[in-house]
């Protein structure tokens, strides 16, 4: 698999303008691998690697979160930390794979990531964070990018001490989700505060939330992003930024789903993570996935149901009876 540099992923991403988002528990290779079947974003990312993951994880676990699908376009690998020695020895292990960009995640709200000072917490350490993002500019030759959030409607008042600490550090993308890390998905993605990051950075910034229509692309792109990320929208939905992007003008071609093809796909996305780890990991999967795949779908409820009773794959595939 090719590795792109920096100048092709910024070509890419003034062409598709999309980048499908990181989605702890979902964005493995089989994720990604269906996004690029039916679609062409500019790249996809894997799910928040812990650094110790990447180090010292048992061998089924690698090589869940580091397994690449030959199928796939250009690839970003997220990592979690806070500890510049580590950041190093795990870039030298992702130096080992066909990965274009490794991000560094500064927006995770979960408590247990913010207790080891990792996530959203490195916002509010904004020397720390620009130290890891020169750490891993050293220890790698693949393009670098953060995820951030903004300050929002908080009292953190954050926003210009990290602007300061990312021109400082300089990654190649910065990747700004609107919201603070405590608000929920219901709190409106902070626009004017991404323009201001935008106006103030002077590096290429990936606007990110809610974005799942061309018109909410359209508003990051008219902020001056240079392209959108879009993270839960395609869930169950790998065609959709393919169909936005036909909206927008990027591509004449689109995708019309029909029931049956759906399932279809649902069910070749969950027989496959069954084959990177057992029956009880696809179907815990399919549990969830199911009423992402059925957005919209008449007869849902009852197959929502069916789908979570099945206790084997045999019984999960013929609970789907068109
Ligand atoms: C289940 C779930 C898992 C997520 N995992 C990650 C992750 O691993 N890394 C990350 O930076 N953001 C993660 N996010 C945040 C999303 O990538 C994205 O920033 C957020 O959902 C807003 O974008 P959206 O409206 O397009 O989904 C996750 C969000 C959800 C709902």
């Amino acid at each position: 698999m090719k590795i792109y540099s920096k100048q092709q992923l910024l070509d890419r991403l003034r062409q598709f303008r999309i980048v499908q988002g990181p989605l702890a528990g979902v964005s493995n290779h089989i994720f990604r691998s269906l996004i690029w079947r039916y679609s062409q974003p500019a790249w996809v990312y894997g799910e928040m690697t812990s650094c110790k993951t990447i180090l010292s994880g048992s061998s089924q676990i690698k090589s869940r979160f580091l397994s690449v699908d030959p199928g796939e376009g250009p690839l970003c690998f997220q990592i979690a930390s806070s500890d510049v020695n580590e950041t190093a020895l795990a870039c030298d292990t992702i130096n080992q794979l066909p990965v274009s960009i490794i991000d560094i995640n500064a927006g995770c709200p979960v408590k247990k990531i913010r207790q080891r000072k990792q996530g959203s917490s490195l916002l509010a350490a904004p020397d720390l964070l620009s130290n890891l993002i020169k750490t891993m500019k050293n220890s790698t030759d693949r393009c670098v990018s953060v995820k951030i959030r903004v300050d929002g409607t908080s009292d953190d008042r954050y926003n210009d001490r990290v602007i300061k600490a990312l021109q400082d550090a300089s990654p190649d993308f910065v990747v700004i989700h609107g919201r603070n890390y405590r608000d929920g998905y219901d709190i409106p993605c902070n626009l004017p505060q991404i323009k201001h990051f935008v106006k103030e950075l002077g590096l290429p910034v990936i606007g990110n939330g809610d974005a799942n229509t061309p018109d909410s692309v359209r508003h990051f792109l008219n902020i001056g992003c240079e392209g959108v990320m879009i993270s839960r929208a395609s869930v169950g939905a790998p065609w959709l930024i393919q169909n936005i992007q036909k909206g927008l003008g990027i591509t004449d071609n689109d995708f019309k789903p029909h029931t049956e093809l759906c399932w279809e796909i649902f069910l070749e996305h969950i027989n496959r993570l069954a084959m990177i780890q057992d029956e009880r990991f696809a179907l815990n999967n399919a549990y969830g996935l199911i009423k992402y795949y059925t957005k919209g779908w008449p007869q849902k409820e009852d197959l929502l149901q069916k789908v979570r009773q099945a206790k084997t794959l045999e019984q999960l595939e013929s609970s789907g009876n068109f």
